[in-house]
């Protein structure tokens, strides 16, 4: 018979703990906080991805109202992902600036997860495909994820199944394109809103959801703002100049563009 199940053995504590390595030398205080909390967004990134993984699965076999219901974890999560920038705000520039240069070029830049989040939705570029060359597995996920539909797609395509005329070009559309907005799909939000409840809600659990990832975006630019000002990022880019483009893009923009229709 094998060895009982622990909490530590279940959860794999030992490694867990064994995963935050300061680079500073000697190691700066605040460095752990930085660690611990990247390590934190990206086990939240594994959990989004793999949640909003079957919130498609749902739409694609046609069960939205159990796909609802990830959503709405989805959204929880989220609202965890804005909130815990808080705790990072409490390290003042000096703090960050004791350790900062042992990140080298490291940044959240290059975070794969984050990058196969946005291509799930929508934002998808060759450029940020091509970044992750160097890595094997992180390609092969982002290629996946380049290559596949977003949820948008599966969206529609469930929708027109259900009777919605959406155009043949939108159906069939090249994938590594992003989205663009298209009055006949918005002619059928208007319909869904009318007239469907339970579709209805999950529009609305979508712009939830586009709201909060913008959310997210503006509290990391204010956070990154007050933490370097406008010292370029250790990613190459700008920094907050950079991250203030990224702002203020709606990952769903027919269902933001119809709310002047009602
Ligand atoms: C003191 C804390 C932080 C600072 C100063 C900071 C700074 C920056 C800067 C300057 C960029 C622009 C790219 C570059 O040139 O590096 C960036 C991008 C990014 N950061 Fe942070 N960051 C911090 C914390 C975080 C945390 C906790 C996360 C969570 C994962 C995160 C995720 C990201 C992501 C995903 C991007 C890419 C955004 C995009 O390209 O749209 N950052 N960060």
């Amino acid at each position: 018979m094998s060895a009982e199940i622990t909490y530590g053995k279940y959860l794999r504590i030992d490694q867990l703990l064994d995963l935050q390595h300061c680079e500073s030398d000697p190691p700066e205080h605040d460095e752990m906080l930085f660690i611990v909390i990247h390590q934190v967004y990206e086990l939240w990134f594994k959990e989004v991805l793999h949640e909003l993984d079957r919130f498609a699965e749902h739409l694609n076999s046609d069960h939205p109202a159990l796909g609802g219901h990830q959503l709405k974890r989805v959204l929880k999560i989220l609202k965890t992902l804005v909130g815990q920038l808080d705790v990072l705000e409490t390290m003042t520039p000096l703090e960050f600036q004791s350790f900062r240069k042992f990140l080298d070029r490291a940044s959240g830049f290059q975070s794969a997860q984050f990058r196969e989040l946005e291509f799930l939705l929508g934002a998808k570029t060759r450029e940020n495909l091509d970044r992750f060359a160097g890595n094997p597995r992180e390609f092969a996920n982002l290629t996946r994820r380049y290559e596949e539909p977003t949820l948008w797609d599966a969206f529609i395509r469930l929708i027109a199944r259900r009777g919605h005329e959406i155009p043949d070009s939108l159906l069939n559309r090249d994938l590594t394109e992003p989205h663009s907005e298209s009055s006949e799909v918005q002619d059928a939000l208007i319909a869904i809103y009318r007239h469907d409840p339970a579709l209805t809600e999950i529009c609305e659990a979508l712009i939830d959801f586009d709201e909060g990832f913008q959310e997210w975006r503006y509290r990391h630019v204010m956070m990154v703002q007050r933490t370097i000002g406008s010292k370029m990022g250790t990613g190459g880019s700008s920094g907050a100049e950079y991250l203030r483009s990224t702002l203020f893009q709606p990952v769903f923009p027919d269902l933001w563009a119809i709310r002047a229709r009602f």
